[in-house]
């Protein structure tokens, strides 16, 4: 069934523009990460310098992905409230406000115009601009709610999420002049987004597309958004300790960050097991096999990148050790790939066909792309993993000094340029084929997977 509300279609602008961000983020993760790997030219280093190319990498993502939750979001509130969005106008005029800061962002730092602050390097000018599109979007989705005036625990979670992140955002608008309370702070924003706000909108989205691929009835599904919720909410606010440690923070956050940060991998688990049951209790034949091997995937990662390898270097004696350095980075990749890049591609998945009016499509290329991004994902998690490991030993254990360091990690840097390519292309052939599905009425690789799956 194609869509049923008209104002849907705003959101596959926001779709398309992320999967082309999502493209260019990954070409600058080489760049990056050739500058670990090779000793190059000072005049090629120059061109695009590692600290102004980093925030180009980092940025896009959060960009790109922000952009897929609203465009999400878009597609799913007329469905859940059984009305059409309040404006779309509105929802233009922001992804061209949204859109045009990121361009002016990327200018902006390529011209060294930055705050600093890592993954949050957009100037206070933008962050204004930023400010607005979040509140437009916010009254656009909140007017909708009220006039449909028909709640559902998945919208409430959904919306909870989304008013969460933009309240957080503000407390990365003022700088302050204690390096140890403007970080302080900066956690507020970075790890409660990605371990709260950003978690309510992922089991709100995650809880809809289940709701339509398995016809799982709403009751079951919302009984356990409840706990998860509750769980996230009660582990991950505790939780932001774990970067407390080293900061000049008061002591006890060593033990509290410890305890409610080892507990974060719970709701996470909940959610994989809670998939798990609806998929077997599931009442009609699965009707996107793709979707379903994407959400699946999805729940699995999450638990992968997050749950386990967050807790691997969470608890205070191991992190004294592996703070800051590669092991981070390996944990960053690993995370955010699993539950934040394949969330929005499962949505696109299911969301872009219907936009274009059909369901039934050649799966085939779909289920390439998942499998070669997931392992390539594997693949530099590793290469970051040995990376940090040998770093954290040399530097730490050891107490060389980062030169030292850096030779002996030069060679993984080198497997991981093979993996950015192998990256590169994968996501490339994903993208150019979500923005190409065209319908198959004999319906190649999901007629097959039908018969498989039901
Ligand atoms: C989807 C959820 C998550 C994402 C996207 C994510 C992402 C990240 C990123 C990007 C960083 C690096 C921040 C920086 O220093 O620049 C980080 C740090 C960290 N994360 Fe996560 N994370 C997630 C969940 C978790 C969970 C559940 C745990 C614990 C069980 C955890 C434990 C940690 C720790 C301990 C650090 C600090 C590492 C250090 O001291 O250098 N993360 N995370
Ligand atoms: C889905 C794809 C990707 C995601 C989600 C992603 C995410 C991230 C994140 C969150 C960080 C910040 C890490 C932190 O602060 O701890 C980062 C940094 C970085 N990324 Fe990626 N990235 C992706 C693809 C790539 C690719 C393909 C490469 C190249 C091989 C790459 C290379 C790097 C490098 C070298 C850094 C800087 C690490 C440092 O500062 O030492 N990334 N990326
Ligand atoms: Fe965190």
């Amino acid at each position: 069934m194609p869509i049923a509300y008209p104002s849907q279609r705003v959101a596959y602008p926001y779709f398309a523009i992320a999967l082309l961000l999502f493209v260019l983020q990954i070409v600058f993760g080489i760049w990056i990460a050739s500058n670990y790997a090779f000793n190059l030219p000072q005049g090629l280093v120059d061109v695009f310098p590692f600290n102004f190319a980093r925030p180009i990498h980092t940025n896009l993502l959060v960009l790109w992905l922000l952009l897929g939750f609203m465009g999400s979001t878009y597609y799913m509130i007329p469905e859940e409230s059984g009305r059409d969005l309040f404006s779309t106008k509105l929802a233009y005029l922001q992804l061209v406000i949204l859109v045009g800061t990121g361009v002016a962002a990327l200018v902006g730092f390529v011209l060294r115009w930055t705050s600093g602050r890592p993954l949050l390097e957009i100037p206070f000018t933008l962050d204004i601009l930023v400010v607005i599109g979040a509140l437009i979007f916010l009254f656009n989705v909140g007017l909708t709610l009220i006039r449909a005036r028909k709640w559902t625990v998945t919208q409430g979670s959904l919306l909870g999420g989304l008013v969460f992140l933009a309240l957080l955002y503000l407390f990365d608008l003022p700088f302050y002049r204690n390096l140890t309370i403007d970080w302080y702070y900066w956690w507020w924003v970075i790890h409660l987004w990605v371990e709260g706000a950003w978690e309510l909108v992922a089991a709100a989205l995650t809880a809809f597309l289940l709701m339509k691929i398995t016809g799982v009835p709403r009751a079951t599904v919302e009984k356990w958004l409840y706990v998860e919720l509750g769980l996230f909410l009660f582990t991950g606010i505790a939780g932001t300790g774990h970067h407390y440690y080293w900061l000049g923070a008061p002591h006890y956050w060593i033990w509290v960050g410890g305890v409610f940060s080892a507990l974060e991998p719970l709701p996470i688990i909940l959610m994989l097991w809670d998939a798990w049951k609806h998929v077997k209790e599931r009442q009609i034949p699965m009707a996107s096999p793709l979707v379903f091997l994407y959400a699946v995937g999805m729940a699995i990662y999450h638990v992968i990148g997050a749950g386990f390898w967050g807790f691997v270097h969470t608890l205070p004696p191991i992190n004294y050790y592996t703070h800051g350095s590669q092991v981070t980075v390996s944990h960053g990749h690993v995370a955010f790939f699993g539950a934040y890049v394949l969330l929005n591609l499962t949505f696109f998945y299911y969301a872009v066909p219907r936009l274009k009016g059909f369901t039934k499509f050649n799966e085939r290329p779909g289920r390439i792309g998942f499998w070669w991004m997931s392992l390539t994902m594997m693949g530099m998690g590793l290469a970051f993993g040995v990376a940090g490991v040998l770093q954290a030993y040399i530097e730490r254990v050891m107490g060389f000094g980062f030169m030292t360091a850096q030779a002996q990690m030069q060679f993984w840097f080198q497997i991981l340029v093979f993996f950015g390519l192998s990256m590169l292309a994968a996501v490339a052939y994903t993208v150019a084929n979500i923005l190409t599905l065209k319908p198959s009425p004999v319906a190649g690789g999901s007629g097959n997977d039908l018969k498989k799956t039901s």
